[in-house]
C-alpha cells in the first residue's frame, strides 16, 4: 500500500459507494559573517521546558551521501558519472551561472564534454513562473483544505507534467517553511497548514507526485522562514529599516523537532529525497541558515539522512568555504552578494578553495554526487526535454543571455503544457472550498432564484488584465493566487462574476453585479431587490520584494482589503439572504459575520487558481458537496493566536524569539481555552455525519525502539586532480559571456585569482570540518527521514462514520492524540482521511498510529522517546468536535 493510511472499509445499506481518496494517487551576539565567515551562535539562553537550547552548536564534518535507503542504485549511477569528471566539471554542477543570464531562474553550468546540459531550476510551488501556456494551480493552502492526500499527489503529478514539458529539472517547491507560525505570514499560502502532520503528509505526497514525472522537487524553505519582514538586509534597508543582518529565528531543539522539522522528515522519507532543500534567507539562532552546520550537517544530512543536495535560496548564500563546510551544495543564482554581481562565492572560488586545501576533495565530490544522485534517482530513466522557454523575455526571439544582451535567436517555443489540468483545477478548487456557515439550508442554491446579485471587487476581473501586475503584486479583481515568486502567469482567469452569471442566465434568471466596493448606493438598491446576494471579499499576501497597499509581504491585519467590510455591511443590511465568499491567503476574522443574522452562508474559497469562478459556482449550485475543512484556526481576535510578525526591528539584527514553542494555531487556542470563531479542522457539508464505535487495537509483536548506532564509511573521493593552478586556468581563446560564473581561474596566483580581500584569513576552519574519517550514525538517524523504527505502526484506530443526511457527501474524520506530558499540547492531529459516503451508508475511518506519533524529543539524548504518561485518542469532525475518545494502553 502506497500510504500508511489504510483503505476505508465499507458497510453500506445501499450501494457500496464509499470511496477512499487517500490512496490515489540565542539568542546571542550577532555573528559578523560578512567579514569573517561565521558559523554558530554564542551565549545560548537555556530555558525550561519547550524553550531550552535556542542554539545551533557547531557540527562537522558535513555528512557524505552513501546511498542510504532506496538511493543505492542512484548513487551507483552517480558514481560512474562523477568518477569521470574534472574538478571544474564538478564545480560547474554546483554553481548558478548568474541572475538573468540563462533561461531559468537558476541554471547551473553544463558539462559539454559529457553532453550533459545545464540543470534548470524554476519556480514556483503553484505552477511554472515566468512563462506562458502553463496552468495556475490552487495554492498549497487549498490543498491543505482538501485534507486529501490523493489531490496532493495528483496536483504534484499535474504540475510536474508542466515543468517537464518546458525542460525544467528542479521545481522549486513544495513548501513546508513557512509552516505558518503567524497567520499574517506573507507566504503561508505557498505551503499547507500550521499543523506539521497535515503539512507533512501533503508535502510528502506532493513530492512523490512531482518526482513520479521525472522532475526533482525542491522542498523548501529550510527552515525558520516564518516571516517576510527582515528576511534580507538590503531589501529592508531600502524600505527604510536600520538592520545589519537578516532576522534570526531563535528556535529551541524540542520545538524544532516536534514542529518545524517534522514535515521535512516526512519529505525526506518520501523517497523525496531527491528533494533539493532550499536553505532560507533568515538566520536561525543567529547563524545564517546556508552556513549553519547544525541545521544542514547535523539535522538534515545527519539525523534525517538526506541524500540529495542542498541549494541556497536566491542570494541566500552568505559565504563560500564556510557554507560548503556547513553543508551547502549548490549556490543560486551564482551571484555573490547582489544580483548581477561579477563574482561568486562558488565557481572559481570553489575551485580555488579545493586547490588551496580548505575544502577537502571528498567534500566537492560529495556535492557533485548528491546532485547527480538526485538526478538519477528522479530523472535517470527519462529523457530530458530541451529548455524551451526564457524567464526574462516572453517574445519568440531575443537574447539567450538576456541581461547582458548576448546570443540572439529563438528563445521561446511557447509549448502548451496545460493538458486537461483546467478540469482538475476546477475540481480541486471546489473540493477545497470550506463551508463555514449555512443557516436554513441557504446552500446549495437552485439557480431558480428570480434575481441573483453579486457584489465586490473580488468577484470581478482585474480590468488591466489578469497578469498586469508583475508576479501578481496587486489586489485587483478576484484573488485566485497570492503574490511573489510563488505565482505563475494565468492562461485565463474565470471570475466568479463570469461563472455565476453564466449559471443564472442558462436557467433564465435575472442577474446584477456590482464589481466595485465603492459603489455602495448601487449595491444598496440591488441588494434590497435581490433574492440572493453574494458578496466576495478578500485578503492578500505575498513575498516582500513587492509592497502591496502598505503590506510588505506579511499582512498588516487579519481583516478584508479594499473596503470589502463596508460592502458586506451594506449588502447584509438590505438583504436577509446574503452569502459571504472569502478569497484569502490565510485566516480572516469572521466573528462579526458569523453573528450577523442576514448573513445566511459563509464560504472560505482560499486561493483556488485559474478556475476560481467555476469552482465556487460548482459549490454554490450543489454540483460539488463541500467536504473541505479549515487547515487553520479562525480566531475571534488577532491576539488569540499568541504569535505575531515582528514588524519593527528590536535590534540591528532583529531577534524573533519562538517563545511559544510548539503552541501555534489550535495548540495555543487549546492551551488557553480560547473559543475560536471556526476551529482548525472545521467545515460543513450539505449532508450530516455521525461518529460511532471507536476501536483501538494495539499491534502485537512490534519490537522495542532501538536507536541507530554504528559508523558510516570514510568519505569517498572520485578521480584525482592536478593541484597545479596552471592546470585550472581558463582554456585558451575561451569566449566568456559577460557576468557569467565559470569554474576556471584567471591567474596561477590563487590569492589574485580569488580576489577575496580576506583570502587565507587564518583560523576559521571549524574543528573536524575537513575530517573525512568514519562518523557515528545519529540515534534518531540511519535512513532518509530518520530512524525507520519511528514509522513502525503500533496502534490501529478505527471508527464508523455514517452519512445521516439525504445526499452523498465527503467527510474528513480526524484523529488527535494527547501525549499527556506537562509541556505537551492538549491534543495534536495525527491522522485523517477524506471519505465519500452515500446517504444511510457508513464507512470505516482507519488510522495507523506510528511510533513517532506518540513520542517526544529528548534534548539530552538527542533522540525520540515515549514519555511515561497517559495517552488518549480522540476522533471526530474537527479539532473541537471530537465525540469519540479512548486510551492508548
Ligand atoms: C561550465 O558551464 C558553462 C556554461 O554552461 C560552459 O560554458 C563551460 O564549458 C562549462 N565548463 C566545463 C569545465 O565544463
Ligand atoms: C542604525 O542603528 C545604529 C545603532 O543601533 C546607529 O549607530 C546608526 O546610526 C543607525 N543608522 C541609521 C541610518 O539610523
Ligand atoms: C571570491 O569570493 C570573494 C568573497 O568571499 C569575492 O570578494 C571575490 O570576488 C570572489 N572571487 C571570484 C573570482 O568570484
Ligand atoms: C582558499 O580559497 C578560498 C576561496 O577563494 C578562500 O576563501 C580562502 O581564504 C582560501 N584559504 C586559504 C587557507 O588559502
Ligand atoms: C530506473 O530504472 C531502474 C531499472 O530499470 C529501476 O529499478 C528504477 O526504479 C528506475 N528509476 C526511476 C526513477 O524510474
Ligand atoms: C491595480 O493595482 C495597482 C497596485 O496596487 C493600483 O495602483 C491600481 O490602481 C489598481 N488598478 C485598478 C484598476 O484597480
Ligand atoms: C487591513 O489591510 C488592508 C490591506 O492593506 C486595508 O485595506 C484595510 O483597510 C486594513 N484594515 C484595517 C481595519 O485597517
Ligand atoms: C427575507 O426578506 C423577505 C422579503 O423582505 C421576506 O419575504 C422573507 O420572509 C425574509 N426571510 C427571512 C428568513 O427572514
Ligand atoms: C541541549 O542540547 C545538548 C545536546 O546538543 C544537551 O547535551 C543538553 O543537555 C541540552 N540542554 C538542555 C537544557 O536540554
Amino acid at each position: 500500500m502506497r500510504y500508511s493510511i489504510a483503505t476505508a472499509l465499507l458497510a453500506c445499506a445501499g450501494s457500496s459507494a464509499a470511496q477512499d481518496f487517500s490512496n490515489d494517487g540565542n539568542y546571542g551576539a550577532p555573528f559578523p559573517d560578512t567579514v569573517y565567515p561565521g558559523f554558530e551562535s554564542k551565549n545560548p539562553v537555556v530555558k525550561e521546558g519547550a524553550q531550552s537550547n535556542q542554539t545551533s552548536p557547531p557540527k562537522y564534518p558535513s555528512p557524505w551521501g552513501e546511498g542510504l535507503g532506496d538511493w543505492a542504485q542512484a548513487y551507483g549511477k552517480a558514481k560512474s558519472f562523477v568518477s569521470q569528471l574534472t574538478l571544474e566539471e564538478k564545480v560547474n554542477l554546483t554553481t548558478g551561472t548568474g541572475w538573468q543570464l540563462d533561461s531559468c531562474v537558476g541554471q547551473t553550468g553544463s558539462i559539454p564534454r559529457m553532453a550533459f546540459r545545464a540543470l534548470c531550476f524554476q519556480d514556483a510551488p503553484t505552477g511554472i513562473r515566468f512563462t506562458d501556456y502553463n496552468s495556475v494551480f490552487p495554492g498549497g493552502i487549498n490543498v491543505a483544505a482538501t485534507w486529501d492526500r490523493g489531490i496532493a499527489y495528483q496536483r504534484g503529478v499535474a504540475m510536474a507534467e508542466e515543468f517537464k514539458g518546458k525542460g525544467i529539472d528542479v521545481a522549486l517547491g513544495p513548501v513546508a517553511g513557512p509552516l505558518g507560525r503567524t497567520p499574517e505570514g506573507g507566504r503561508n499560502w505557498e505551503g499547507f497548514s500550521p499543523d506539521p502532520v497535515l503539512t507533512g503528509y501533503l508535502f510528502a505526497d506532493t513530492i512523490e507526485g512531482i518526482q513520479s514525472q521525472g522532475v526533482m522537487a525542491s522542498a523548501k524553505h529550510f527552515i525558520g522562514y516564518e516571516q517576510e519582514h527582515f528576511r534580507q538586509t538590503a531589501e529592508f534597508q531600502n524600505y527604510g529599516f536600520n538592520i545589519t543582518e537578516p532576522n534570526s529565528a531563535n528556535i529551541d531543539d524540542e520545538t524544532m523537532h516536534e514542529l518545524y522539522l517534522w514535515p521535512f522528515a516526512d519529505g525526506v522519507r518520501a523517497g523525496a529525497a531527491s528533494i533539493t532543500v532550499v536553505c532560507s534567507y533568515n538566520q536561525v539562532n543567529n547563524s545564517q541558515v546556508c552556513q549553519n552546520s547544525y541545521l544542514q550537517n547535523y539535522l538534515l544530512k545527519g539525523e534525517l539522512g538526506f541524500q540529495g543536495h542542498i541549494v541556497s535560496d536566491w542570494l541566500g548564500t552568505h559565504s563560500g568555504v564556510a557554507s560548503v563546510l556547513a553543508g551547502l551544495d549548490v549556490s543560486m543564482p551564482g551571484d555573490s552578494t547582489a544580483y548581477h554581481s561579477d563574482d561568486s562565492f562558488y565557481g572559481a572560488n570553489l575551485t580555488i578553495a579545493v586547490l588551496n586545501g580548505t575544502v577537502p576533495a571528498w567534500r566537492v565530490d560529495d556535492m557533485a554526487m548528491r546532485i547527480m544522485a538526485g538526478y538519477y534517482y528522479v530523472e535517470g530513466n527519462t529523457t530530458r526535454d530541451e529548455i524551451n522557454f526564457n524567464s526574462w523575455n516572453y517574445d519568440t526571439y531575443g537574447y539567450k543571455h538576456s541581461y547582458v544582451g548576448d546570443d540572439f535567436g529563438q528563445i521561446n517555443q511557447h509549448v502548451d503544457v496545460r493538458g486537461d489540468h483546467g478540469r482538475l483545477i476546477r475540481e480541486w478548487g471546489a473540493r477545497s472550498t470550506v463551508l463555514l456557515k449555512n443557516v436554513r439550508n441557504t446552500l446549495p442554491l437552485t439557480g431558480k432564484e428570480k434575481l441573483t446579485a453579486v457584489f465586490g471587487d473580488d468577484a470581478g476581473p482585474n480590468i488591466d488584465g489578469p497578469n498586469s501586475c508583475s508576479d501578481h503584486g496587486c489586489d485587483n479583481g478576484t484573488l485566485a493566487i497570492g503574490w511573489g515568486s510563488g505565482t505563475a502567469n494565468y492562461p485565463y482567469l474565470v471570475t466568479p462574476d463570469f461563472a455565476i452569471q453564466s449559471e443564472v442566465l442558462s436557467k433564465g434568471g435575472a442577474y446584477q453585479a456590482v464589481l466595485s466596493n465603492g459603489a455602495l448606493d448601487s449595491a444598496r438598491s440591488i441588494a434590497r431587490a435581490a433574492n440572493v446576494s453574494m458578496v466576495f471579499a478578500n485578503s492578500d499576501s505575498g513575498e516582500t520584494y513587492i509592497e502591496v497597499d502598505g503590506n510588505l509581504g506579511d499582512r498588516n491585519n487579519l481583516t478584508f482589503w479594499k473596503g470589502a467590510d463596508e460592502m458586506i455591511e451594506t449588502v447584509a443590511s438590505e438583504c436577509n439572504n446574503t452569502i459571504l465568499v472569502v478569497h484569502s491567503t490565510g485566516p480572516v476574522l469572521l466573528e462579526k459575520w458569523e453573528n450577523h443574522k442576514n448573513i445566511t452562508a459563509i464560504l472560505w474559497a482560499g486561493i483556488p487558481g485559474q478556475e476560481a469562478g467555476n469552482s465556487i459556482a460548482d459549490v454554490l449550485y450543489g454540483r460539488v458537496n463541500p467536504g473541505a475543512k479549515l487547515p487553520f484556526t479562525v480566531g475571534k481576535s488577532r491576539k488569540d493566536y499568541g504569535t505575531d510578525i515582528l514588524y519593527t526591528p528590536n535590534q540591528e539584527v532583529p531577534q524573533i524569539q519562538y517563545e511559544e514553542g510548539v503552541f501555534i494555531d489550535y495548540r495555543v487556542f487549546d492551551k488557553y481555552n480560547e473559543t475560536p470563531t471556526y476551529e482548525f479542522g472545521y467545515g460543513l457539508s450539505y449532508t450530516t455525519f455521525n461518529y460511532s464505535d471507536l476501536r483501538v487495537t494495539k499491534i502485537q509483536n512490534v519490537s522495542d525502539y532501538v536507536p541507530s548506532s554504528g559508523w558510516t564509511g570514510a568519505a569517498p573521493t572520485y578521480r584525482n586532480f592536478s593541484t597545479d593552478p596552471a592546470d585550472h586556468l581558463y582554456p585558451a581563446n575561451f569566449s566568456r559571456v559577460e557576468l557569467y560564473k565559470y569554474p576556471w581561474i584567471n591567474s596561477t596566483n590563487l590569492t589574485e585569482a580569488s580576489a577575496d580581500p580576506h583570502y587565507a584569513l587564518p583560523g576559521f576552519i571549524p574543528e573536524n570540518a575537513q575530517n573525512g574519517s568514519a562518523q557515528p550514525i545519529p540515534k534518531a538517524g540511519g535512513a532518509p527521514g530518520g530512524n525507520p523504527m519511528l514509522w513502525d505502526v503500533i496502534y490501529r484506530v478505527e471508527a464508523t462514520v455514517t452519512n445521516t443526511g439525504n445526499v452523498v457527501g465527503e467527510e474528513v474524520p480526524q484523529l488527535y492524540i494527547s501525549r499527556g506530558g506537562p509541556y505537551d499540547p492538549v491534543k495534536e492531529l495525527r491522522g485523517f482521511q477524506r471519505l465519500s459516503i452515500e446517504p444511510n451508508c457508513s464507512a470505516t475511518f482507519v488510522v495507523d498510529v506510528k511510533r513517532k506519533d506518540i513520542m517526544s524529543w529528548s534534548t539530552v539524548e538527542q533522540d525520540w522517546y515515549v514519555r511515561n504518561s497517559t495517552k488518549k485518542v480522540y476522533v471526530g469532525s474537527s479539532s473541537r468536535n471530537l465525540p469519540l475518545e479512548g486510551m492508548l494502553s
